[in-house]
């Protein structure tokens, strides 16, 4: 069921959204070469849990953990671990937070100290890809504007999308009704109504863009060991165009 909300559960979602966000803005100082994605997790948590929000992924159908931490080629759903990052790796964070019964979700990438210029490019383009996406969110256009403004965007700039997980509404859960894929067809699809709120968050694959599952259920990896790249954000559909829930402010297009 695709839930409608009003104007005041959207500023419910942005006030979770901008503690989501604060999370992210500590991470760009926090996450350098031999920290761990463990060490995230613990800050996440910690962080969340003492300015009165609930990390909403742990228990979310059995995820233990509040972040997914996927690295390199990872694309998502890592579980954090105590193995330090090192120079050149690419983390993607990924979380929900639950505030006064309000849920977002945004997932932001990193580099770890310096990265090579393929994967300096593969940042630059998904970041931008998210933001062509959330450019389509407006009333009256349909949810394959979205996804054929991603795709056709990243392939051309010689990379590919991530088939096998797609954006989604949210609130009350996590995940709800629609379905957001990052691919498709312009003009196709479900109208974007006024007070939608959904997820967009591309995987970009350096790469091919299949993916295998490790045995642990969750993480899905590049098939071809290509790195994978990832950013999110909760936004509202409202009449005067896609207001983001989970912006980090000022810096550029955050
Ligand atoms: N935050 C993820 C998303 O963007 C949800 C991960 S599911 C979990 O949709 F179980 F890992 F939390
Ligand atoms: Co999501």
């Amino acid at each position: 069921m695709i839930t409608l909300k009003s104007p005041r559960e959207i500023e419910m979602m942005k006030e979770s959204g901008a503690l989501l966000a604060d999370v992210h803005r500590h991470l760009r100082e926090f996450i350098k070469p031999g920290i761990s994605s463990w060490d995230i997790e613990v800050f996440v948590r910690d962080f969340i849990e003492s300015h009165g929000g609930k990390a909403a992924q742990i228990g979310y159908e059995g995820y233990k953990y509040a972040t997914c931490c996927s690295i390199n080629s990872e694309i998502c759903h890592g579980f954090p671990r105590k193995k330090p990052l090192k120079d050149g790796d690419l983390i993607k964070v990924d979380l929900c937070v639950e505030y006064k019964g309000a849920m977002s979700d945004s997932c932001w990438a990193y580099a770890v100290g310096q990265v090579t210029p393929e994967i300096e490019k593969l940042m630059a383009v998904t970041k931008k890809a998210l933001y062509l996406g959330i450019e389509q969110a407006q009333v009256g256009k349909r949810i394959g504007d979205i996804g054929h403004a991603i795709q056709t965007y990243a392939e051309g700039e010689g990379f590919s999308v991530v088939r096998d997980f797609i954006g989604h509404g949210i609130g009350p859960t996590i995940h709800e009704e629609p379905a957001v894929p990052h691919y498709g067809e312009a003009g196709k699809g479900l109208r974007l109504r006024e007070g939608m709120v959904i997820t967009i968050e591309p995987m970009i694959n350096t790469g091919d863009w299949k993916m295998k599952m490790d045995p642990n259920g969750w993480t899905a990896y590049t098939h071809d060991g290509g790195i994978s790249c990832q950013y999110e954000h909760t936004l509202a559909i409202t009449k005067n165009g896609p207001e983001l829930l989970t912006s980090q402010g000022k810096e550029g297009t955050y």
